[in-house]
């Protein structure tokens, strides 16, 4: 490896220095600096190439630096940015329409982060809950599954039942049950014991962060059916799993139903920008009056460009394709790999996991260390799982490389 820069005017190890020194310690990254990215492969700034098999946790579906995002970015920046919400834009309405029909639903309430747009969805229901359902005031419940991950705000964390993300957090928002994930018969119990308060069930139709933990393939259409008999709404939290990457548009769609709410984030935007939105009826939706929601940034004209040119590629590249098609080729050539650190393979999609056994002392972090220095870069999660989630656009010649790398990164390490 030379230390001669290739790209930008600091180094790698300057890179990661200053951000040691000058930035809170809230992430645990990989010994890698990235200095420029284009399609399926990012560069250090010594130039080294590596494969990005984690799609800045699945924003970057369209790739790096899309032509046809970046120019929509571009030209919408010369001419007009943020307006805030307190007045009309001539973008807003067109994005709107747009994405509503893109994904059938009548209405959108536009944000930024994923975070946000799950508060939203929570607030969202408990109004619903309260103006349509008629639950007594403050007595709202929304119902969570344990293992799920859905953004680190303290309400959020609180839906949590990760350690990391609760202790020395507290105290908690209070009207949140959790049930085990994967488990319809725990959905009737608590629906039947306290139905009457519940807004609304919030779920991943699979647990990203969890480590691509996919439940059965009939639950989300059984909750979904639970949740109709007892007048809750069922919300999908496709943030990390929408928009292509799982091989349907939205992961839901595999199950046949249509949740009352979806919550979208990540690559909306094909990680150009922070972009987030909920979508529901109107009927839902209009629960929320002027003044009782709202964010200065949400729906702000650069992000409505950008995002439709973003989901515009979705369509024309034929990523859902694309996902379902190399995802099944990936699983296939991962489950061909004959070594004993390799205890599982999952996903859907281009959304996958493999579960490390650790095995003489070589846990999922080595492997994903080895992984690097062969030029392929993936995180663990949990420890001992790591997700693969390749951006979309990343061609079969180009993900047969990438298969290459990690069997023989496997096979070096056994
Ligand atoms: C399912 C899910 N929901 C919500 C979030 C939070 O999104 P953000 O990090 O943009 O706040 C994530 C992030 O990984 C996620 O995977």
């Amino acid at each position: 490896m030379s230390d001669k820069l290739v790209f930008g005017n600091i180094s790698s190890k300057e890179a990661i220095n200053l951000e040691e020194t000058y930035g809170a310690h809230n992430y645990h990254p990989l010994p890698v600096v990235l200095a420029k990215g284009e399609g399926a492969k990012v560069w250090d700034p010594e130039g080294n190439e590596y494969y990005d098999f984690l799609s800045a946790y699945s924003a970057v579906n369209q790739g790096h630096c899309h032509p046809k995002i970046i120019n929509a970015l571009t030209d919408q920046a010369n001419i007009l940015t943020l307006t805030s919400r307190a007045f009309f834009n001539n973008k807003l309405g067109e994005y709107e329409k747009f994405i509503t029909e893109f994904f059938g639903y009548e209405m959108v309430l536009p944000m930024n982060t994923g975070a946000e747009a799950v508060e939203t969805a929570i607030k969202l229901s408990r109004k619903w809950g309260y103006v349509k359902k008629g639950i007594e005031e403050d007595k709202a419940i929304i119902i969570f599954a344990e293992g799920n991950f859905h953004g680190r705000t303290i309400t959020i964390v609180s839906a949590s039942t990760d350690p990391d993300c609760r202790i020395g957090f507290g105290p908690f928002t209070p009207g949140i049950e959790k049930i085990p994930y994967n488990d319809t018969q725990a959905l009737e119990d608590i629906l039947q014991k306290r139905g009457k308060n519940v807004a609304a069930f919030i779920v991943e139709p699979i647990q990203g962060e969890a480590g691509v933990f996919v439940p059965d393939e009939n639950y989300i259409n059984d909750c979904y059916n639970i949740c109709k008999k007892h007048n809750v709404l069922f919300v999908a939290d496709e943030v990390q799993t929408g928009i292509a990457r799982t091989g349907r548009l939205l992961c839901c769609d595999y199950s046949g139903i249509k949740p009352d709410i979806v919550i979208l984030g990540k690559a909306i935007s094909g990680g150009v920008l922070p972009v987030s939105a909920v979508l529901s009826s109107k009927d839902i939706m209009l629960t929320i009056k002027p003044g009782e929601h709202g964010s200065t940034f949400g729906g702000f004209p650069l992000a409505c460009t950008v995002a439709k040119a973003a989901l515009e590629v979705v369509k024309d590249e034929n990523l859902i394709k694309k996902a379902e098609t190399l995802g099944n080729l990936f699983r296939a050539e991962m489950r061909k790999i004959d070594s004993p650190l390799i205890q599982n393979v999952r996903g859907m999609g281009l959304l996958n996991a493999i579960i490390i056994k650790p095995k003489d002392g070589v846990e999922a972090w080595d492997v994903c260390i080895k992984l690097k220095e062969n030029g392929l870069l993936a995180k663990p999660t949990h420890q001992h799982i790591i997700r693969f989630a390749p951006p979309l656009v990343i061609t079969k010649e180009q993900l047969m490389e990438c298969v290459d790398i990690i069997k023989s990164t496997i096979l070096e390490l056994s």
